[in-house]
């Protein structure tokens, strides 16, 4: 299911490509985190000229090591740039976007709990960092009006299914009103409308992806599947919030990098996409499948004091990106087979992302819900 720089001859080549965009230069902002790199690496192996510039401040999900396919395979390399630095510095912005052909932007404080233990981070990203994103670009724009370069970069804003809170029932669509209840999703539903008011306010080119949660290799163990298949490959007790019946709906991550390449090339201004995965489970169900990959008992599944404010369900309806021509194409049971099988042939991968800074995340997060927690 994975498609690392071993299998590039499995790459799918997807749908016919704008032919702007190829041979062409992206940046690719927040490109060191899961989906960013997924995407990253998905691209360049398509082999079409195309120049990639990644901007990552590496927090603690962003991983250089994520884009070393890339590095490592001369070709690539050759069209691959990184670069440290912050969306919300404009100085480390403006003349990448000088050079940029369209923007794609991962960047994110994308956790919800460190989001509920330190919001102003998930804010400077995702409301001032969009910002200093669409500024540059409507420089680019009045640079083009002059005619200094042929026309401003696209921006696509990828955002997330929270922005439309908990859903009691049926599916959200794109005209929803917003409701994000998390200091994280409400930074990215701020970058959402901030994208919106651009592309009324000035013509600014740009179109948001709300996907849903993703899974996948090369995902940080701080989420959800891969703390679980970590916590559980040590035989270590797997934290289950609440009552565990919180609905998620799970897309595979090149599935939602190929969504955001589709939009990018094919989605129109100012306009926002679902981009729905496969599979709707509660946590326990999840959960349940996880252990039954690896093999492990469900004696190991503690519940826990819950998340404050957790959103109950979240569900989408992916109507508009099917009439766009995207669907996902990779079903569920293999993608979490080979996703399982990953982490456990990349232990040195997670181990180091469980190292430094970590124990310190995980007692603050776990030690006392742990301490007081019930059979499941
Ligand atoms: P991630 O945390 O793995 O990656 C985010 C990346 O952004 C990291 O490499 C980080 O270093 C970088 N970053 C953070 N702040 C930055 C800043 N100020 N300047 C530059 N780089 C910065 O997250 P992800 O799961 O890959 O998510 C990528 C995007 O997709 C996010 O915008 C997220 O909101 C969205 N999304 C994620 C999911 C999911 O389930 N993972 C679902 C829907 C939408
Ligand atoms: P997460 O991966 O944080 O994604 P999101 O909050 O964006 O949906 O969590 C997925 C679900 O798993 C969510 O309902 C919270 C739950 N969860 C746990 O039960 N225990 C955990 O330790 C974590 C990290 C998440």
């Amino acid at each position: 299911m994975h498609r690392g720089h071993a299998d590039a001859g499995a790459v799918r080549l997807g749908h016919p490509l704008t032919p702007v965009l190829v041979g062409g230069h992206l940046l690719v902002t927040g490109g060191a985190g899961f989906i960013g790199s997924a995407y990253v690496r998905n691209l360049l192996l398509r082999r079409d000229g195309t120049r990639v510039t990644v901007l990552d401040k590496l927090t603690v999900t962003g991983n250089r090591e994520n884009l070393d396919p890339v590095v490592e395979d001369p070709e690539l390399a050759e069209r691959f740039r990184f670069v440290q630095g912050d969306i919300a510095d404009p100085e480390a912005v403006r003349g990448l976007v000088a050079t940029a052909d369209a923007v794609v932007n991962f960047a994110a404080e994308s956790h919800v709990d460190r989001s509920i233990i330190d919001a102003e981070a998930s804010i400077r990203t995702g409301v001032i960092g969009v910002h200093v994103l669409l500024e540059a670009i409507r420089g680019e724009a009045g640079r083009a009006g002059a005619g200094e370069r042929a026309r401003a970069p696209r921006l696509v804003q990828v955002s997330t299914d929270e922005v439309y809170g908990s859903v009691p029932e049926g599916r959200s669509t794109e005209s929803d009103p917003l409701a994000p209840r998390s200091p994280y999703a409400v930074a990215k539903a701020a970058g959402d409308l901030l994208a919106h008011a651009y592309a009324v306010t000035y013509g600014t080119d740009v179109v948001v992806t709300r996907g849903s949660n993703t899974y996948g290799p090369y995902q940080h163990p701080e989420k959800l599947i891969p703390l679980f298949v970590t916590n559980a490959i040590d035989d270590g007790p797997l934290p289950l919030y609440g009552d565990g019946l919180q609905e998620r709906e799970w897309l595979h991550v090149d599935d939602h990098a190929e969504a955001v390449d589709h939009v990018l090339r094919h989605g129109a201004t100012g306009e926002v996409y679902n981009v729905v995965g496969d599979a709707h489970l509660t946590n326990r169900d999840l959960t349940r499948r996880l252990l039954d990959q690896l093999g492990k008992p469900w004696s190991l599944v503690r519940t826990v004091e819950d998340r404050p404010g957790h959103d109950r369900r979240y569900a989408m309806d992916g109507a508009r990106l099917a009439a766009l021509g995207w669907r996902p194409r990779v079903p569920f049971p293999a993608g979490l087979a080979a996703t399982v099988a990953w982490y456990r042939t990349h232990e040195a991968w997670w181990r180091a992302a469980r190292s430094g800074a970590w124990d310190e995340w995980y007692d603050r997060q776990y030690a006392r819900r742990l301490a007081t927690s019930r059979t499941a």
